[in-house]
């Protein structure tokens, strides 16, 4: 997940592209870059690490064009370094990218057959090949990206200029955001908002599969078939109490949308970008020694957290092979639990203060077990007598309902098992460094999900009328079942249950009639046939089917009212795509229920008493 940013007008881009770099140096910050035209060339300069090094680097440096696009990365193919930083420049072009280009294997090969010569192991590369080449037939820039479009399948959002139209921008997406912010005298493009706030409050929002053509301080928007597009223009009211929720409605919304953000920074600080492999860092103990010998792993929490830790069992069992036991807090406090000596207690609680979680954290230590506290305040109470930190780095989580941090701790978990079956002996180097590129990936690929928003502000006038919802899902999915149930029981005041779909037939199935909503989270995995068949069977009985699954699925999409296609994504890190959807749609059922989705009636964000 990246910033980007272009400008065209008569202030020195430098200036402009930097502040907007500033502004959005949260979405990645591992190196930097700018382009912007000086005699008639564009000048790149790149730095590795933060916006800073950058800007040292820009203090001497003249500029005398008008034109310039900028870059802050966080490194998906390729490790942090100057050479893999953005803008990437070929022949005329340079262009700056936020995503994933899926097919860049074959691109390359392609490119590379016809004599290509690459100076980065980047995949966004590749499309400045691809527009350098295209403009040799085409040498109209927006001609030529049109021809190019088609062939680029995965996450992008592209700024791209050629030296040959120095008056000219060309910006297109299909999955993370991008916006042109309209100025008197200039025109802009940015990921988000945060970088233009300063110039403009007057914002286009482009949509997937668009194409803005911006020409001296005016622009044209297009559909990937080259078909003129009439655009609102978005006046942006951003009051200080709109900027503390980031232009959005409410903290859980902004909240919500910042979760690839939340991912990012949780997994940052533990991941070798160079070898694409996990080492846990800052624990507070030795994670190898003490990894080498666990024999059983207890994961004790509350609520969402507490769903976060079940689907932790499942990719623990599945990876490390060490049995995990999950409980409730307030259930294991009690229940005399039985804990060897070599095992290891993992808290999770977002707070921190959670009583019952406390609680559970200082019967372990009693017992003599090392406790490893996944938290998200530093200096909490938890945090403070635990004997290990994994930090969700996920900022501060205001809403009483938990999103970001939910993500975080399952991305933290996903680093967790692996670093347990490395340590246990229980995985191969090729493996790990498979699994450490999906979680790479997952940023940009929970961008994409965030397009949902608009399909259940829109549908959630109808869903808030059914009687009550069961959640269903199987395997490392059956979690997000639970977690959307709650979600909808804590904002909408709903009834809403979450159940393992291969319990239908015990029961919940009697629940099932025309007014009962069917949500299941149904992945083109192994258990596939199985879960449309507990889909079927709720259809046959007149149950409002909306299914949550990836890719394109014919037999889905036949018997649900919905099918909510996510990018197809492994069982590593399927929930954190899975999650955003029934966040989304609990928001909005509550939203038009008109409740205080930041603060539900009866609730509190941290239960610090029993
Ligand atoms: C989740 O949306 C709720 N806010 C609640 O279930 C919460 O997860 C639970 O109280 C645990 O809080 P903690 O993570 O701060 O310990």
């Amino acid at each position: 997940m990246c910033g980007i940013v272009g400008y065209l007008g008569p202030k020195n881009p430098k200036d402009v592209i930097m502040t907007g770099l500033k502004a959005l140096e949260y979405r990645g910050y591992d190196s930097a870059g700018v382009a912007i035209l000086h005699e008639g060339k564009f000048k790149r300069v790149r730095a590795e690490g933060k916006l800073g090094n950058l800007s040292e680097k820009l203090a001497s440096e003249p500029f005398s064009g008008h034109l310039g696009i900028g870059h802050t990365r966080w490194a998906t193919h390729g490790k942090p370094s100057e050479r893999n930083a953005h803008p990437h420049s070929v022949g005329s072009v340079s262009l700056v990218h936020n995503g994933i280009i899926e097919n860049y294997v074959e691109l390359r090969q392609e490119l590379v057959r016809e004599g290509a010569v690459f100076e980065s192991e980047t995949d966004s590369e590749l499309v400045a090949h691809l527009v350098d080449r295209q403009l040799a037939k085409t040498p109209n820039l927006l001609d030529a990206v049109l021809q190019v479009l088609p062939r680029l399948q995965g996450a992008y959002a592209i700024v791209v200029v050629n030296e040959k139209q120095p008056d000219t921008m060309v910006a297109f997406k299909n999955g993370p955001p991008l916006i042109v912010g309209v100025g008197d005298d200039a025109m802009y493009v940015a990921s988000d908002i945060q970088a233009l706030v300063n110039y403009t409050r007057r914002i286009v929002y482009l949509d997937d599969g668009e194409v803005v053509e911006v020409k001296g301080p005016s622009y044209k928007v297009f559909s990937a078939a080259g078909q003129p597009l009439q655009k609102k223009v978005n006046e942006v009211n951003w009051t200080s109490e709109v900027a503390n929720k980031g232009g959005f409605s409410h903290f859980m919304l902004k909240e919500i949308f910042e979760q690839p953000r939340a991912v990012a920074q949780a997994i940052q600080p533990h991941i070798n970008l160079a070898k694409n492999s996990v080492e846990l860092n800052g624990v507070g103990f030795d994670v190898n020694d003490v990894f080498r010998d666990i024999e059983r792993v207890f994961v004790v929490a509350c609520g969402t957290s507490y769903y976060a830790g079940l689907i932790g069992e499942y990719m623990i069992e599945r990876l490390a092979r060490v049995p995990v036991e999950v409980d409730i807090a307030s259930e294991f406090r009690y229940r005399h639990p039985v804990l060897p000596k070599n095992s290891l207690f993992i808290s999770i609680s977002q707070s921190g203060e959670t009583a019952d979680t406390l609680a559970a954290v200082r019967l372990a230590k009693q017992a003599g077990v090392k406790v490893l506290s996944i938290c998200n305040v530093r200096s909490s109470s938890i945090d403070r007598e635990a004997d290990g930190h994994l930090y969700m780095n996920a900022g501060a989580e205001v809403g009483v309902a938990s999103t970001k941090a939910f993500s975080a701790t399952l991305a933290l978990l996903n680093l967790l098992s692996l670093a347990l079956a490395k340590a246990q002996g229980q995985s191969t180097i090729e493996e790990e460094q498979k699994l450490v590129r999906q979680l790479l990936a997952a940023p940009s690929q929970i961008e994409i999900c965030l397009n949902l928003d608009k399909f259940f502000k829109e549908a959630a006038d109808k869903l808030k009328n059914y009687r009550g919802f069961l959640y269903l899902g199987r395997g490392v999915h059956y979690p997000i079942a639970l977690e959307g149930a709650l979600k909808l029981k804590e904002l909408a005041y709903m009834h809403a249950e979450g159940y393992a779909a291969g319990e239908m037939k015990h029961g919940p199935l009697a629940l099932i009639d025309k007014d009962m909503a069917v949500v299941m989270m149904v992945p083109h995995d192994e258990l596939f046939e199985k879960s449309l068949s507990n889909l079927e069977e709720a259809k046959a009985r007149g149950g409002q089917i909306i299914s949550i699954g990836t890719g394109h699925n014919p037999r889905l999409e036949e018997i649900s009212e919905h099918y909510l296609s996510l990018p197809e994504v492994d069982w590593f890190t399927l929930p954190l795509l899975e999650v955003v959807p029934v966040q989304l749609l609990a928001f909005h059922v509550a939203s038009s229920l008109g409740h205080d989705v930041d603060q539900p009636r009866n609730l509190a964000k941290s239960v610090t008493v029993e």
